[in-house]
């Protein structure tokens, strides 16, 4: 693969070798007792990532989509629910949510921004919401939201109220703190910050959201997503016992446990405090050349990837091509109309952790802007 460039994007990132080399595994059956632990820790290991002592993770094969979809495990029919949107990301979600019957009420905020806290509690206190989504990162715009701040309020106003995490764009590469921030759904993929190929839907669930699940009306109308099949599984693998439901994606479970092991061989923190550290250098760098990123402020940016607006008179496609050119793969937008008004770079896992790659998509980045006419 000479001609692979170095993978920028936010997501799928760039995966350790160890990580690729799990992944040719020769054939093993999935109750062997060889898998059967990989599996087991690689569940405990979650736990830890997301900083729980009693959540419960699902391994699922599928994309980080397939969390969404699982969310029918606690919607029924005509059930409100509040989704704050800063992005593409969270407007999916609350079409995801639609198809199974939710009554959709969304916090909107300008593109760049995330809703107030003073927005969120005046919606919460004015009706009384089953669940309320947040996408931590929305991919879209690079906007963070404060998962914390906003998590506690909703839950000293709603106890009852479900708060579920749109993490796909954060696990691994931003702070959360499950327990202590009374999360009770968090959804995530494999292919972002944790560093393993596209393949796997990890979901987290606290025993409130299980709870909801099992004391629901009307049977859960899926049949792949359905937790009833799917947590005796996971709790037989974590005992160390082999349970079979549907085939599990046993190499992407190698490889996942790989890079689980290498993310909790030091403390978590270490590791959101060098994204931080990371997505500031990078922040500086696009300030330094003149240009503004998607989030409105330094509070409001992720530190697993940047949004960044192109100068006036260059579209995204110009500037993702160039950067191809030189073996640096980054992203155009995705947000309707002003998708080619902006790019959006990766900045997560080993490209951040130990190789160092934001310098070369700066070098890469300056370099292009530059041959594009671009000048300051
Ligand atoms: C914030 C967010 N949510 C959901 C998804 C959907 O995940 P997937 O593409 O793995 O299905 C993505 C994908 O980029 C994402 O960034």
């Amino acid at each position: 693969m000479s001609d692979r460039k170095l993978c920028m994007i936010p997501g799928p990132i760039e995966f350790h070798e160890d990580v690729l080399t799990a992944m040719s595994t020769p054939a093993t059956s999935h109750v062997d007792p060889l898998f059967v632990p990989i599996f087991g820790e690689s569940i405990e290991m979650i736990r830890e990532v997301v900083v729980s002592k009693v959540a419960q993770p699902l391994i699922l094969s599928g994309s980080g989509t397939l969390g969404w979809d699982q969310m029918v495990n606690v919607i029924e029919q005509g059930d409100e629910v509040l989704v704050l949107n800063t992005g593409y990301f969270g407007e999916n979600f609350a079409d995801c949510l639609k198809t199974y019957g939710a009554k959709i009420t969304q916090l909107r905020a300008p593109v760049g921004s995330r809703p107030t806290l003073d927005e969120v509690t005046t919606a919460v206190k004015e009706k009384k919401y089953k669940m309320v989504t947040i996408t931590q990162v929305d991919t879209s715009t690079g906007v963070l939201s404060d998962i914390k701040t906003l998590s506690l309020a909703i839950k000293a106003l709603s106890p009852e109220t479900l708060v579920v995490i749109d993490a796909v764009c954060a696990v691994g590469s931003e702070e959360i703190q499950f327990d202590a921030w009374k999360l009770d759904v968090l959804i995530t993929g494999s292919q972002k910050g944790l560093g393993v190929p596209p393949g796997l839907s990890i979901v987290v669930l606290s025993e409130q959201a299980i709870n909801i699940y099992e004391s629901r009306k009307t049977p859960v109308a899926a049949y792949y997503s359905n937790w009833k099949k799917w947590l005796p599984i996971m709790k037989a693998y974590e005992a160390r016992k082999p349970a079979y439901f549907a085939t599990p994606a046993v190499q992407l479970i190698y490889a996942l446990h790989t890079s689980l092991k290498q993310i909790t061989s030091q403390p978590i923190e270490k590791r959101w405090a060098k994204h931080q550290e990371v997505a500031a250098k990078f922040r500086k760098a696009v300030k330094d050349l003149g240009l503004k990123q998607v989030a409105v402020t330094d509070d409001a940016a992720a530190n697993g990837m940047t949004a960044v607006w192109l100068p006036e008179g260059l579209v995204a496609g110009q500037l993702v091509g160039s950067l191809a050119g030189k073996g640096v793969q980054i992203a155009g937008g995705i947000l309707g109309d002003l998708s080619p008004k902006y790019f959006r770079v990766g900045h997560m896992g080993i490209s951040v952790m130990e190789r160092n790659h934001i310098d070369k998509v700066i070098k890469a980045m300056t370099e292009s802007l530059a041959e594009l006419g671009y000048k300051q």
